[in-house]
Order: C-alpha cells, then structure tokens, then sequence
C-alpha cells in the first residue's frame, strides 16, 4: 500500500502559516496534482510528506504508517525537484546509479535497474553521455530516471517540467503521464500551472494562501467551481465575471446589468436557491467558450443575445478570441474561426445561460 494520507496538516515559519489545516487522502496509485500560483504552499506542503520539512501540526501517513518523525530516507519515496542538477562529471548511467550506489545496492541489481529505467524513458543511447551533452528534454528524463530506479512507493514532483520550453513541456507532459500508467506508483505532482493541472492529474487539489480551496476530478473542478478564486484560476482563457443585481419580474428570473439584462434558465444549477439573491448583487460567471457568436448562433433566443464591441480578434486557426466590451464590462468569448467579427465594429454575443455560475460577492462561495 502506497497511499498518502495528509490529517489537518499545518506548516508555519514563524509568523508565517504557510500550509494550514491541510486534509488529503491519496489513494494507492493516483496522480494527484497539487496546483495554484506561487507561493500558496505546494512546495512546502511536498517537502513534508518527502520529510524534507518539519510538520508543525498534524499527521502523515504513507500507506497505514505515520511518517511524522520518520527520515526522509526510510519513507520510501523518491522526489523529482524543479531545479534538478544533475552531477556535471558523472554521465547518465553513473547519475542515475548514484543514489543506489550510496545505498550499497549490488552492481548488478543496479545495473538492471538503471538499464530498465533509461528503456522506459527512451534514453538507452546517451548512458554514456555527460550532462552539458544532452538537451534539456533529455535532462529532464535523467532526472525522472534517478527517481526511477529507487523503485519507490511514491513519487513527489516539484514543477518537473517548468524549466523546459513551452513545446517540450506539452511533450513531457504526455510521457509522464504514460509513464505512470506503466509504473503504478503514487505521484503527487506540483505545479502552478492549472493546464498541467487538468490534463495530467486524475485528481486535483487546487490551493491559494496555504488552504485547500477544492479538490476533485480535473472536469468535475472545472464545471462545478466552488468559489471564485478556483473558478478563475482553472481554464484558459480565464472565466468572465460580471457583477450584477439579481430581479424577478413576471416570474422569471433576471441579472440586471444596468444597461442590459440576460435571463436566468431553470436549467441554471444555481436557480432554485439563487431566489434567496433576488434584489440583491450577485456575480455572474460565465465561460469564454460559453459566449457564442450570435451571428453563428441563431438557435439563441433574442434575449440572449446582446451587441457588444469588438475590441481585438485574436485569431488561433481553429477558432478564434472576441475581446469585448459591453457598457463597462469586458469579455473574452471564444467563438468559432469563420467569425466576422472585426476589431472596433459591434457585433452580437449570445449568452449560453444554462452554464452560467452565480456566485455570492460577499463570500465569493458558488451559489448552488
Ligand atoms: N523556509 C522558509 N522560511 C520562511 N518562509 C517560507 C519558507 N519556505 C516557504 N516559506 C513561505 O511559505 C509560503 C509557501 O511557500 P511555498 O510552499 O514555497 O509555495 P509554492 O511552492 O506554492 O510557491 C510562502 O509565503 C513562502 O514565502
Ligand atoms: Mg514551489
């Protein structure tokens, strides 16, 4: 068993509450991803369970074993940092031989283990290389194939892959996940990336200020934000907020934005409690992908729809950015690439309600 089970787990520097109150049950063989921007307490919330960190409160467990005062190397895991320096005067095979031979492993246990590793990873031919030889794709592989061959029970990743370019990095990001599917190990990922976040983990936890704001398969933290903060931080281009009063009139439900006003559908999930809001200031979130082209679109009913202005086009290829203004808001709606949207000239947005998030500006928490 290679579960990681983290118990209300706080972490201060002083006056500092780096980590606080920190609860995470990681199932044997998960990869779970911890993301969210500098600073909110993912490396020191790794250096804890690696027992490279003092806990300050709180329990660790690896699989049924509490790892508080356990060291680092008796906890049975291996760590892959961001600034992974490899030894310069050793090559590949002796980098990753290293930390076997300092465990007095047999030659030969360590010479299966480091050639089984280098298969994995695709880097059999440059064994004999030196580190200033290889690229920094294949850098990074020999650092991933040092953990490797500790064959540990969990694996901690601090922001492997932040020190590579952007093409190299979707790249790597695909042979790591492949290679957990061949390892079967825990993997406890960190990054501030929330794209790494969604496309590698099988979980996230996504934190800010040392807390966990939520934590929940990568689509189901992606459809049903908790709060603001989460809501804004997962997806990319981020989701548009728009403050708003919340009205009923004639039975239905509206957001009131001063010069415009869009209907609440019963389909909505916040619907049924968002009556509680009504005569109140409500934010209103909504997805770039759910603001269509009005003129692509006529399936919309009018009151969907609202003419906006077009301040940029940006234009991917495959669709394209409308960044809009609308009175005093501004939007990102992402629409399809044969738009006839131009920089400057009005054009009609609709408004696809139904995935809409309301969330209370008081407490920023969803209304749901
Ligand atoms: N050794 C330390 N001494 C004092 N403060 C620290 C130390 N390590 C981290 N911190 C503080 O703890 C907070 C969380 O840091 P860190 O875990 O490195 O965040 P992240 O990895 O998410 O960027 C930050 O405010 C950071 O300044
Ligand atoms: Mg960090």
């Amino acid at each position: 068993m290679a579960s990681v089970t983290l118990k209300k787990v706080s972490k201060r520097f002083g006056n500092v509450t780096a980590v606080e109150n920190v609860s995470l049950e990681i199932p044997d063989r998960q990869f779970i991803v911890l993301v969210g921007p500098s600073g909110c307490g993912k490396t020191t919330t790794l250096r804890m369970v690696a027992g490279l960190e003092e806990i300050t409160e709180g329990e660790i467990y690896i699989g049924d074993r509490l790892v508080n005062d356990v060291p680092p190397k008796d906890r049975d895991i291996a760590m892959v940092f961001q600034n992974y320096a490899l030894y310069p005067h050793m090559n590949v095979y002796e980098n990753m031989a290293f930390a076997l031979k300092l465990r007095k492993f047999p030659k030969a246990e360590i010479d299966r283990r480091v050639r089984e590793a280098a298969r994995l990873l695709g880097i059999e031919d440059l064994l004999q290389r030196k580190p200033k030889a290889l690229s920094g794709g294949q850098r990074q592989r020999v650092a991933v194939g040092r953990a490797i061959v500790r064959e540990p029970k969990v694996f901690l990743m601090d922001e492997p892959l932040s020190n590579l370019d952007a093409k190299l990095r979707v790249q790597m990001r695909a042979e790591l996940s492949k290679l957990h599917n061949r390892l079967q190990t825990t993997v406890i990922y960190v990054t501030h990336d929330q794209t790494e976040a969604m496309t590698m983990g099988d979980r996230i936890v996504v934190m800010k200020d040392g807390k966990v704001q939520q934590e929940g398969a990568p689509l189901e933290v992606y459809e049903r934000p908790a709060n603001m903060f989460v809501a804004g931080f997962i997806g990319s281009p981020a989701m548009n907020f728009f403050r708003a009063h919340l009205d009923r009139a004639a039975g239905e439900l509206y957001v009131d934005f001063g010069s415009f006003r869009l209907p609440l559908p019963k389909e909505m999930p916040a619907w049924e409690r968002c009556r509680e809001y009504v005569g109140r200031e409500v934010v209103l979130g909504l997805r770039p992908e759910d603001i269509d082209d009005a003129e692509l679109h006529p399936e919309y009913p009018a009151d969907f729809c609202v003419q906006a202005t077009v301040d940029v086009v940006e234009m991917m290829g495959s669709e394209a950015y409308l960044n809009a203004s609308l009175g005093s808001f501004t939007l990102v709606a992402r629409v399809e690439a044969v738009t006839t949207a131009r920089d400057g000239a009005p054009h009609r947005l609709a408004f696809n309600m139904k995935k809409g998030h309301l969330f209370d500006p008081t407490t920023t928490m969803v209304i749901r």
